[in-house]
């Protein structure tokens, strides 16, 4: 009996020890907090929710009813704001436990690491390499113009963000990589289901780093580390075929796969960091022009005098000419003013960070070393502060004699870390688009083409659906 009183109060002086140590963890913690809130608090915001959250119940909350949350920054929006481009602090991402960009150009934190590989890819995007693309750009776009036609004379309804996904691919895949995926005509390929599931499981993982650890998510993730161990494996076996080629002495082409070949180190030869730029490039390459596209196409189906307008460009610069030139693409330049304004009010890279390594002021306020600052392009585009009646989609924004929106516009980013394929995009963004408007009249499917949000801005739903004719055609009944 005594024992088992000695024991007991034992284990409850352990206990009670635990209780305080827990207590004075949790203090600690508070205090943890209280310090960085005072590091911080001297820089204008809203009220956070709550001491130890902050301001994330809010973002959590708006993403969980399915609200975008650029939309709520830009409630947020503080009169301070400026645009600066400093450090070149990364993350690199893992998704959901798999390796998915890693070190890949992207993500690349180290600046020395990512200053290697910038430079070995330069050559595949400059202006004389990409002109000599157009003949791919004409091919994979005519595809895209086949497949409309037959939708066109059956009356069928067209998709057109999934076949723009289609078509961005099948440029990617050729352009970058030297291989023909036709997923136009090839409508049981796992790719585009496979970068639709690493992309949904990339937006997870950034929302929430605890979605891996409910049980009911184990479906999901697994299907996107399956997903991610695809597009791996895919480069992998490209990479080994291109650098069989290249040892056997075999004329190979200077695209980016050559390029990929040359990021690894030769010593060890790393495979990791040439999977990380095919994965970088299949990905980055794609989605956001095919978005690009489907946004333009949404607001001139419900902008008759634009269409009017730009439909009238494309016919005095290319008239019925199929093969569309470099020096066409130039002369379409309210096509590019389309496309740009596209991009002021749809982003496709809607933000992007950049750690602070030193402390600095921004319009006066002093912002701390060790921070990471989220800009917002989507919420720079909106505001009336630098766009006037920042909602309406006005192409003459862009016209070349208007004042240029410095620093308030940046859809590729600005720095040594801007997009390096934004030429690449919007040639092949101006080559599909020209193609459509020279052929064919669209009419938006009413009722699954957009939705008008309470805040005034449109979303696309239902993947951009419209009715397409040939042009002069009269409308089905
Ligand atoms: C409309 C289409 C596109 C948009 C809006 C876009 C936007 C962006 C943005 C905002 C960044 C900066 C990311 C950051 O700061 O974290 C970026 C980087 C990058 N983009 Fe794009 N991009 C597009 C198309 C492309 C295409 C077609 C390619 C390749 C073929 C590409 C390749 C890259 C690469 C490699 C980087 C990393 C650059 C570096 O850090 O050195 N992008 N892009």
């Amino acid at each position: 009996m005594t024992l088992f009183h000695l024991i007991a109060g034992w284990i409850g002086y352990l206990l009670i020890c635990l209780l305080g140590l827990i207590l004075i963890a949790f203090l600690c913690f508070c205090l943890y907090i209280k310090y960085i809130h005072l590091k911080y608090d001297h820089i204008p915001g809203p009220p956070r929710d709550s001491f130890i959250f902050g301001h994330s119940p809010t973002l959590l909350r708006e993403m969980r009813n399915d609200r975008f949350v650029h939309d709520k920054f830009l409630e947020w929006f503080v009169e301070c704001y400026t645009h600066i481009e400093s450090g070149v602090g990364k993350y690199s991402v893992v998704l959901l436990l798999h390796r998915f960009f890693g070190n890949g150009l992207v993500t690349a934190q180290n600046h020395d690491e990512w200053y290697k590989q910038r430079r070995i890819m330069d050559p595949a995007f400059s202006s004389l390499y990409l002109r000599g693309q157009m003949g791919v750009f004409n091919e994979r776009a005519e595809k895209l113009m086949d497949k409309l036609a037959d939708m066109a004379d059956t009356n069928t309804a067209a998709n057109m963000h999934h076949l723009f996904n289609c078509v961005t691919l099948d440029v990617i895949t050729k352009v970058a990589f030297g291989v023909e995926l036709d997923l136009l005509n090839k409508s049981d390929s796992p790719f585009p289901n496979a970068i639709e599931m690493c992309l949904k499981g990339m937006v997870h993982y950034l929302r929430d780093f605890t979605f891996q650890l409910y049980p009911k998510n184990k479906k999901f993730i697994n299907e996107v580390k399956k997903s991610c161990q695809l597009l791996r494996s895919t480069g992998r076996q490209w990479i080994n075929e291109r650098k069989m080629a290249v040892q056997n002495g075999e004329d190979v082409p200077k695209d980016i796969l050559t390029q990929i070949l040359k990021t690894a180190d030769k010593a060890n030869d790393d495979e990791e960091l040439m999977l990380d730029n095919f994965v970088t490039f299949f990905i980055a390459g794609q989605e956001t022009t095919a978005n690009q596209i489907a946004f333009a196409v949404m607001e001139l189906g419900r902008l008759p005098e634009i269409l009017t307008k730009v439909k009238q460009e494309v016919d005095d610069v290319i008239g019925m000419k199929q093969e569309i030139s470099f020096d066409d693409l130039g002369k379409m330049t309210y096509l590019s003013q389309v496309l740009k304004e596209t991009l002021r009010l749809y982003p496709t890279a809607p933000g992007t960070s950049r750690f602070i390594p030193n402390d600095i002021v921004i319009n006066g306020i002093p912002i701390p070393a060790g921070v990471s600052c989220v800009f917002s392009s989507y919420v720079c585009g909106r505001l009336d502060k630098f766009f006037e009646d920042p909602l309406k989609f006005d192409p003459e924004r862009f016209h070349p004699d208007a004042a240029k929106p410095y620093y308030c516009y940046y859809p590729f980013a600005l720095g040594p870390r801007s997009c390096l394929g934004q030429t690449f995009a919007q040639m092949e963004a101006k080559v599909v688009m020209a193609k459509l408007l020279q052929r064919f009249d669209f009419s938006l499917l009413p009722g699954q083409s957009f939705d008008v949000l309470d805040t005034g801005s449109l979303r696309p739903k239902s993947g951009v659906v419209c009715n397409i004719r040939h042009r002069g055609q009269t409308p089905a009944a």
